[in-house]
């Protein structure tokens, strides 16, 4: 089977990490933790963290403006600004246009899409449909996660887990010789509560008394999201490997979404996909949810680890619950 021609290209990407380094021991001020315990379980050594003070909209619009600029494209040539965020700045209205207005793209419709760390690869697949279809010419697609602001920094179970930081990728239609080959999207509702806020929105509106019982912040079933991180994933993976018609074997680099080092390695595992091909960055940046594919994207196109030629599958999961996977190729 030949691999199918790609509609759509990734012209360029971006991204922004705050400069706030939190080491593993750093995080014995909220919680009873130690490096060792959370290197092992996890992998991760440090994560960013923003400031009080700093936007998830603001992260985006950094990560967006070098992403434009690497492209050679104005912002007011941006036909659809699609942002996906679990951790909006505000709840009405969306991130997407306090980031248009922060990068004065005025030409541009913007929304956000709300897929947890999957969303990222989710609204890829929106911003390709909207340029396979006709309907936009330049398409920005941004992830941008202020994580630190829905974590309960009491929860030692959740708190060290996660990170901030956004990234940007700017699409337009290509020669079909490179861009987005294939793509596989899944969610099961049912599972909602695995990964969760408890209240906040218009079933459980706040109260003082849930705020005091910090009922808006997240909570997570660890056992069971790292079981069906692995399941999931690998379903992902196989999808999107037939649809593109490809198998592991063709895969020249893998980029996870860098929830922990053991769901990667299983991931990557079952994928047929060898470690020293699979790109990690969960040790640097924690999980940085749907953050997390498009900054590491970004570090692998700069860092040269991705080059011209290359085929890369990408596979993520997250809170809905939500999964899927994407091959590119550069
Ligand atoms: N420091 C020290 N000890 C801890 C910590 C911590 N930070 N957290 C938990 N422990 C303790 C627990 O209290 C427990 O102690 P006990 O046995 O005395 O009760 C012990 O460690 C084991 O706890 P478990 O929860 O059973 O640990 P487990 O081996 O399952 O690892 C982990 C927990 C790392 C969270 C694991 O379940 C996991 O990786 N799950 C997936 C989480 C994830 O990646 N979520 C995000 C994916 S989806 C998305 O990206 C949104």
């Amino acid at each position: 089977m030949s691999m199918s021609s790609p509609a759509v290209e990734i012209v360029s990407t971006g991204r922004y990490l705050p400069d706030r380094i939190v080491t593993n021991d750093d995080l014995r001020e909220f919680v009873d933790t130690n490096d060792e315990w959370i290197r092992t379980r996890t992998g991760i050594v440090t994560r960013r963290l923003a400031r009080e003070d700093e936007l998830a909209a603001e992260m985006a619009a950094t990560a967006s403006r070098i992403a434009l600029e690497r492209a050679g494209i104005a912002p007011d040539e941006v036909d659809a600004i699609i942002l996906s965020t679990a951790t909006p700045d505000r709840l009405l209205p969306s991130t997407a246009c306090d980031l248009q207005a922060l990068i004065a793209a005025d030409r541009a419709m913007a929304f956000d899409v709300q897929a947890a760390c999957s969303g990222w690869l989710y609204a890829m697949s929106m911003g390709e449909g909207y340029l396979a279809a006709g309907r936009a010419e330049t398409v920005l697609v941004v992830a941008t996660e202020k994580m630190s602001a829905i974590l309960d920094w009491t929860d030692r179970t959740t708190c060290v887990l996660f990170g901030d930081g956004s990234g940007a990728a700017v699409l337009k239609r290509g020669d079909g010789s490179k861009g987005i080959v294939s793509s596989f999207h899944a969610s099961d509702g049912r599972l909602a509560e695995l990964l969760w806020r408890k209240s906040g929105g218009a079933k459980v509106p706040l109260t003082p008394e849930r705020v005091a019982e910090r009922e808006h912040l997240m909570l997570m079933s660890g056992r069971e999201i790292f079981k069906n991180a692995v399941r999931s994933m690998a379903q992902a993976c196989d999808e999107a490997l037939e649809r593109a018609g490809l198998t592991g074997d063709d895969i020249d680099l893998m980029i996870p979404h860098q929830a922990n080092i053991r769901i990667i390695e299983s991931t990557a595992k079952y994928a047929g996909i060898p470690m020293d091909k699979v790109y990690v960055n969960v040790d640097r940046y924690g999980n940085m949810s749907s953050a997390s594919i498009p900054v590491a994207l970004d570090e692998a196109l700069e860092d040269g680890t991705i080059e011209s030629g290359m085929k890369v599958l990408s596979a993520t999961f997250g809170a809905g619950l939500t999964w899927g996977a994407m091959v590119w190729q550069f």
